[in-house]
């Protein structure tokens, strides 16, 4: 233990996914962290306890008899104002109220919020009525963009070629409600071609700093093909020149300014998914949380305590905090999954070598599994998250990928292409 620290302190994990394995992995390793504990974790997190996401009024109560520090993974809690009920029992909490959550949670409050503050973002239109947006998509180029406007775990995003497939869209949404509340306010906007990235920065409200570059493959098939997911594997860093990242500072600055204006300051990762778009980037959407699976390949890079810099951003100290330090190296992560995901799935199947890594260079995220009798089997849709270091990105490939084929389960499904 560090001699700086005459206090440590306990962490709360809140979530079950790759993200909150690799968060309290990188927090466990800190100076002046005692024990993290996951809520409610996975297979390969501990120490777990069981409280769900979504009871913040238990979450609270551990948090309390146990003195911790929590940090949020998922966007379900903080919708919920996780953040907001901890402040009232001044427990230290990292992540954005309520309100300022909604720059995620409401695709329209954020599509509006970017046009007000000159945000680079595709065009678009906002309905809650079937006929008026099928007009609107009847006399319309395609490709389209069609999104719901609340939450949808990365399900409610759908690009249409045609006009068939845009009014099967708007029916599903706005006829047969299939996502409910979620999706009775639609937001159409125009298709952008390029690539994209992830651009993540910690913020204490009125300051930031930026985490590495990243990249996410959103679709489940290879060659970008097929639905959209939660994200099918990632890398770090991506491939941007300093004009380019420069103008992102300046965005995300615009942000963070802004929020604080408006009487929103936001507390906590900052995520913003970009488009290169005409050789500029525009904003597809802010997320109000850490990217899944992109934090894997981020915290592989990490060098500096992660639990400084939150700490920081709570105490809203991170203007006296210097620059990240970050592995000179890339980072690969393949997610591994079950077939059939992100629809119907199987779940239960014996998970069989996960004890082959012995490389420092490489770890095995846990996402959905269990841990039955020393044995693990699979409990989720996204299941694993392999992850390897490399001089360069074929490097990190190749090791994430030789992991990759020593695991197996009945049902195991993967994209052959991350890091290409
Ligand atoms: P979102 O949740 O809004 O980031 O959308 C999920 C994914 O859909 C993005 O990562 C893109 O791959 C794709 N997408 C969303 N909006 C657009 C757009 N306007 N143009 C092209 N692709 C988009
Ligand atoms: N990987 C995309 C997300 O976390 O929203």
């Amino acid at each position: 233990m560090s001699a700086y620290y005459y206090y440590v302190t306990n962490i709360l994990v809140v979530g079950s996914g790759g993200r909150e394995h690799a968060l309290g992995w990188k927090l466990s390793k800190c100076d002046g962290v005692d024990k993290v504990y996951f809520a409610p974790g996975n297979g390969g997190t501990h120490v777990n306890v069981n409280i769900p996401i979504n009871n913040i009024d238990k979450l609270l109560k551990f948090a309390l008899i146990h003195d911790c520090f929590t940090i949020v993974g998922p966007e379900l809690p903080l919708e919920l104002g996780i953040v907001n009920e901890f402040k009232k029992k001044n427990l230290k909490i990292f992540g954005p109220t309520r309100l300022a959550t909604r720059i995620e949670s409401s695709k329209i409050w954020s599509k509006k919020f970017m046009t007000k503050h000159n945000i680079p973002t595709a065009k678009f239109e906002i309905f809650d009525n079937y006929e008026y947006a099928m007009q609107y998509v009847q006399s319309t180029h395609h490709p389209i963009v069609i999104k719901t406007d609340g939450l949808a775990s990365g399900k409610g995003v759908f690009i249409c070629n045609d006009i068939s497939k845009s009014s099967s869209v708007l029916n599903k949404m706005l006829q047969q409600k299939k996502f409910g509340n979620a999706g009775t306010k639609i937001v159409i906007e125009e298709y952008l071609h390029g690539n994209e990235l992830s651009y993540i920065v910690l913020s204490d409200g009125d300051h930031m700093i930026p985490l590495v570059t990243s990249k996410d493959y959103k679709r489940i098939y290879d060659q970008d093909e097929g639905d959209n997911t939660g994200g099918m594997g990632s890398y770090s860093p991506a491939n941007i020149d300093e004009r380019i990242e420069k103008k992102l500072n300046q965005i995300m600055l615009r942000v963070i300014w802004s929020m604080k204006k408006m009487g929103r300051p936001f507390v906590g990762f900052l995520y913003a998914g970009v488009i290169l778009h005409d050789d500029d980037p525009y904003v597809l959407e802010f997320n109000a949380r850490m990217g899944d699976p992109e934090c894997q390949s981020i915290m592989m890079r990490l060098n500096s305590n992660l639990y400084d810099y939150l700490n920081a951003c709570v105490n809203k100290k991170l203007s006296i905090m210097p620059q990240l330090d970050w592995k000179q190296k890339h980072a690969v992560c393949v997610v591994l999954a079950s077939d059939g995901y992100p629809n119907n799935y199987n779940t239960n199947e014996t998970i069989y070598g996960l004890n082959s890594i012995n490389d420092p260079d490489c770890f095995i995220f846990h996402a959905g599994t269990k841990k039955i009798n020393k044995k693990f089997v699979t409990n989720g849709g996204r299941v694993l998250g392999v992850t390897g270091l490399g001089q360069n990105r074929k490097l990190a490939a190749s090791k994430a990928y030789d992991l990759v084929n020593h695991i197996n389960w009945k049902s195991k499904y993967n994209r052959t292409d991350i890091g290409n």
